[in-house]
């Protein structure tokens, strides 16, 4: 029997890969063009940076870690997100006397053991970037508004929702008037809700529960409860991404799956997915540095979900997955031909082109079907003729246009010509 993937982890194909390429490209570019910086950070690691992170009571450290007890002996675990690994390495690398604020970013798989469906695999991979060093509010909208911008230049729609989640001042009376709330319906929550709500009764309202979702429509609101200093910083927020022209409504349920959460945070959700609407979500943590024995230093980020903006790049078919992966298809016809044309296909490549030829010895019908395969620009057609008149035609794949191309006696100068060609249509 052959042996299959794991199940929630996913090949991903050539195809698609297309997407891939131009989803990373393009948010790397604008990482960069917002000052941002790359770090790469190990895939597995103790075990306790992420409980100490992501929080014990949250579904990710309670049932979705993929842990297990290496060679050694010590308990390790393979990320199921950047953030924890990020903070570790600033903290641990000193990264903080580089300068006063950090923006980096990281792009690679993580690990969650969910129940995979659309949308939601249990390998999956995340573009997110952390700002450390900045308590600005400005900050806050700088880093909304870059995720709104990758949105817009990759060509995806999604709705943008921001909350506050307050800070140690102003949560505990919110804790309180939700244990509150919770103990007059505690008979009509599910196990998890029921635990969480003296342990953590922030969490419940991340619940995926629709039965308890529908006890907590008029659960208290963190909004009324923030202390003056988390209401004029999520003030300035709303304001400045008014002053952006970046849209948004206030979700003042949404809590975020993990506990390291304290003012802003926000969600990019998209109705096209199904039930995994967030394509990308992220907040403040101005504790977390600290917490893992760092500096005192604030910091906001967000990740987004690659395999969900490929699926929604995917459905809008806009002609990107059948973008040319060559420009010139090079047939040849002749022993001759054949052996120059192996040494012009190098010469090409050297010029940058991406170039390819047979070598099966195909006919000539069969090698314009390869190069139509290959979804190639550009064919170059070389036989006996062309060498011995020094001229070869380039034809246009797309509209079917050719053109003759005139070669020199100098060999060496041939690809020089032909890439003058192909980039000048
Ligand atoms: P998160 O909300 O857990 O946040 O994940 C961010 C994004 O990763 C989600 O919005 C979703 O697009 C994608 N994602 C999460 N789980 C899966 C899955 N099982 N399959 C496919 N895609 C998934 C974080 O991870 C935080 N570290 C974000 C952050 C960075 N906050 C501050 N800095």
């Amino acid at each position: 029997m052959s042996i299959k993937a794991l199940k929630g982890f996913k090949d991903i194909l050539p195809d698609e890969v297309i997407l891939w390429q131009f989803i990373e490209k393009t948010t790397r570019d604008i990482f960069h063009r917002y000052g941002f910086e790359e770090i790469k950070v190990p895939i597995l690691e103790k075990t306790d940076l992420f409980v100490r992170t992501i929080g014990e009571s949250t579904d990710i450290v309670e049932k979705e870690m993929y842990t297990f007890v290496d060679r050694n002996g010590s308990s390790i675990t393979m990320r199921p997100e950047g953030t924890a690994s990020v903070i570790r390495a600033y903290i641990e690398n000193g990264l903080y006397v580089r300068g006063s604020v950090q923006r980096l970013y990281t792009i690679g798989p993580m690990f969650r053991h969910e129940r995979p469906q659309k949308g939601r695999l249990r390998q999956f991979h995340q573009m997110s970037v952390e700002v450390l060093g900045s308590n600005s509010a400005r900050i806050d909208t700088e880093v909304m508004a870059m995720a709104w911008q990758i949105l817009q230049e990759i060509g995806l729609q999604a709705s943008l929702e921001i909350n506050s989640l307050g800070c140690p001042e102003c949560r505990p009376a919110f804790k309180e008037a939700m244990q509150g709330f919770l103990q007059g319906r505690i008979g009509h929550l599910c196990d998890d809700c029921q635990r969480r709500s003296t342990t953590n009764p922030l969490r419940v309202l991340d619940c995926k529960s629709e039965h308890c979702q529908a006890q907590y429509v008029t659960a208290p609101s963190i909004i009324e409860h923030l202390c003056g200093a988390c209401r004029r910083h999520f003030e300035e927020v709303k304001q400045t991404l008014d002053l952006l022209g970046v849209p948004y409504a206030v979700n003042a349920k949404m809590v975020r799956g993990l506990d390291y959460y304290t003012r802003t945070t926000f969600e990019l959700i998209t109705t096209e997915l199904g039930a995994q609407g967030a394509i990308g979500a992220g907040g403040r943590y101005d504790g977390l540095v600290r917490q893992l024995g760092g500096p005192e230093v604030p910091g906001i980020g967000f990740a987004m979900g690659m395999e969900r903006l490929v699926m929604l790049l995917g459905q809008k078919k806009d002609g990107l997955a059948t973008r040319s992966v060559l420009d010139l298809f090079l047939v040849t016809l002749g022993e001759e031909a054949y052996a120059k044309g192996f040494v012009l296909l190098q010469m090409l490549r050297s010029l940058g082109l991406r170039v390819m030829m047979d070598h099966e010895g195909r006919s000539l019908k069969n090698q314009m079907k390869q190069a139509d395969k290959q979804n190639a620009g550009f064919t170059v057609i070389l036989g006996e003729n062309e060498l011995a008149n020094r001229e070869v035609l380039l034809k246009d794949m797309h509209s079917g246009a050719q053109q003759l191309v005139e070669l020199t006696p100098v060999f060496e100068d041939w690809a020089a010509l032909i890439a003058t060609k192909i980039r000048q249509q």
